[in-house]
């Protein structure tokens, strides 16, 4: 059967313009890749120098007479390539799109792609990319420049990680950013894996049978990818492709704007797959991403959050240590804790602590309403995001502040606290204000499943 022609023939000369058109094109796309965001994208100063504290640097600083104790950062693992699964769908895409070869003739973004070449293998399997080696080894550097005393040579470092290689690798590019000078001691050269604190949502059992088994609960997702909004990307799309708009899916369309997105974070370049959409279609596909992380990982589903307490726990188990350590003078036992793992760690621990929450719901009806939402997770959770909690002790004799204070960095910005709209807060304030969470919320009892009443079953 013969191909339905949606678009007319490109004149030849439109095609000269096409370099141009596609830089312009990546430039207005990628502050809409959601979770695959490269870091730049929240810190654009990074872009020219790799290494520059930016302009939030001076901000928030805390009087002198404040030594910083204890530093905690959770990251999400750098730039990776594409899973196994995203590699396989879009390897079935192009190799559509080489199948069709009259249609080609007559659409010029067609013929781009058959042309580009599929250069990704499933062995690649979501692995870090070198990319991501660099985003590791300059964010631990600039750590170390923005505390200096608490990187110092020969202190303590732990490091924990996922178990998946992305995290172990991500670990290792982080130390190994920190150069010779900061090297640890030879016994803690192992990255410690501990997925019950950095994959806890794979081990809440209610999380997996509530939402992550459960084809029912990202109804809102399945209900966007058929909505009016998707429906004209797809439109668009297959017009550009000369493809039938039966023949496409939303799953197909989302893994061509991947495709864009992970070109750009891991090659630095415009793929022609990027020309597939203009910038009104990059926000109907960022929300659809954003509505995925919303019920899979964010406020949709209380367990979504409930199931990160246990690293929350841990969190504060850690400060409450370094501060007993510091009212008895003792030296704190770690001053740095570094632990590596997903979008999918952070992304609950924010929401349990009441971060990027939006009036109303994320849905598939409320698309335009939530044009200047603020759960946008290419803004949280992009490659490398990392959320650090640095302990100070001040000295008070030379200043009114509170013995101990805190700050809270997202992505090495200072956040500012729900309770106080400041961007330190003294450690008793803030234990307070999460009084509820740190006294109720426990990984065992909010993960586990409601209690099957077998008798009842056996008489349905
Ligand atoms: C992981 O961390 C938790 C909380 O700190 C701890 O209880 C557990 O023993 C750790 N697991 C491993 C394997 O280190
Ligand atoms: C699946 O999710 C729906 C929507 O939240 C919920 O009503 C239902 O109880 C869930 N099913 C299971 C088995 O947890
Ligand atoms: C990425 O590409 C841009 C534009 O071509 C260039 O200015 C920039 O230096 C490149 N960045 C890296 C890290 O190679
Ligand atoms: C923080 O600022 C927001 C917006 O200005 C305001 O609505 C909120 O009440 C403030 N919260 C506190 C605790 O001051
Ligand atoms: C289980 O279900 C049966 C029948 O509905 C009911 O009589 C019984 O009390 C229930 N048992 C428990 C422990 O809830």
């Amino acid at each position: 059967m013969a191909p339905r022609r949606l678009a007319a023939p490109v004149p030849g000369a439109a095609l000269l313009l096409l370099p141009l058109l596609l830089v312009a094109a990546s430039a207005g796309l990628s502050g809409y890749f959601g979770t695959k965001s490269r870091y730049e994208e929240v810190n654009p100063h990074l872009v020219r120098d790799p290494l520059s504290l930016g302009p939030a640097a001076a901000g928030s600083r805390l009087p002198a007479a404040c030594a910083p104790l204890q530093l905690r950062a959770v990251l999400r693992h750098g730039t990776r390539y594409p899973t196994t699964g995203q590699i396989r769908r879009l390897g079935e895409l192009h190799a559509r799109l080489l199948r069709r070869p009259a249609a080609a003739a007559a659409c010029p973004a067609a013929a781009d792609l058959a042309a580009w070449r599929m250069w990704y293998e499933e062995s690649l399997d979501g692995r870090l990319a070198p990319q991501g080696r660099r985003d590791m080894e300059y964010l631990a550097r600039r750590l170390a420049a923005r505390f200096p005393a608490l990187f110092a040579a020969r202190r303590r470092l732990v490091l924990a990680s996922s178990s998946k290689h992305r995290c172990l690798q991500s670990g290792a590019a982080f130390r190994s950013g920190l150069g010779p000078s900061l090297s640890l001691d030879s016994d803690e050269e192992e990255v410690e894996v501990n997925d019950s604190l950095m994959r806890f949502f794979d081990h809440c059992a209610k999380f997996v049978a509530l939402v992550e088994e459960n084809d029912t609960a990202m109804c809102q997702v399945n209900a966007f990818k058929e909505g009016p909004e998707m429906r004209k990307v797809l439109e668009k799309v297959a017009s550009a492709l000369c493809l039938p708009v039966e023949d496409i899916n939303a799953d197909l369309v989302q893994v061509a704007f991947l495709t864009c997105s992970y070109e750009l974070a891991i090659k630095n370049v415009t793929s022609p797959w990027c020309s597939l959409f203009s910038e009104e279609d990059a926000k109907v596909l960022e929300y659809l991403n954003d509505l995925k992380q919303y019920w899979k990982r964010g406020y949709g589903y209380d367990i979504n959050s409930r199931s990160s307490c246990i690293l929350f726990q841990d969190i504060f188990q850690h400060l409450d240590k370094a501060v007993e350590e510091s009212k008895s003078s003792k030296p704190i036992s770690s001053p740095l804790i570094i632990q590596v793992g997903h979008a999918e760690t952070l992304q609950p621990l924010l929401a349990l602590m009441g971060f990027f929450k939006d009036d109303e719901p994320l849905k598939a009806n409320n698309y335009i309403r939530q044009t200047h939402r603020k759960f946008r997770s290419g803004r949280i959770v992009p490659y490398a995001a990392n959320l650090v909690f640095v302990l100070y002790h001040c000295d008070q004799v030379k200043t009114s502040k509170e013995e101990f204070q805190v700050q809270m960095l997202l992505n090495e910005k200072p956040m500012l606290f729900h309770h106080s709209n400041e961007t330190t807060s003294t450690y008793a304030d803030l234990k307070d204000y999460y009084k509820d969470i740190l006294e109720n919320c426990h990984f065992k009892e909010e993960c586990e499943l409601p209690k099957v009443n077998i008798t009842a079953i056996d008489e349905l």
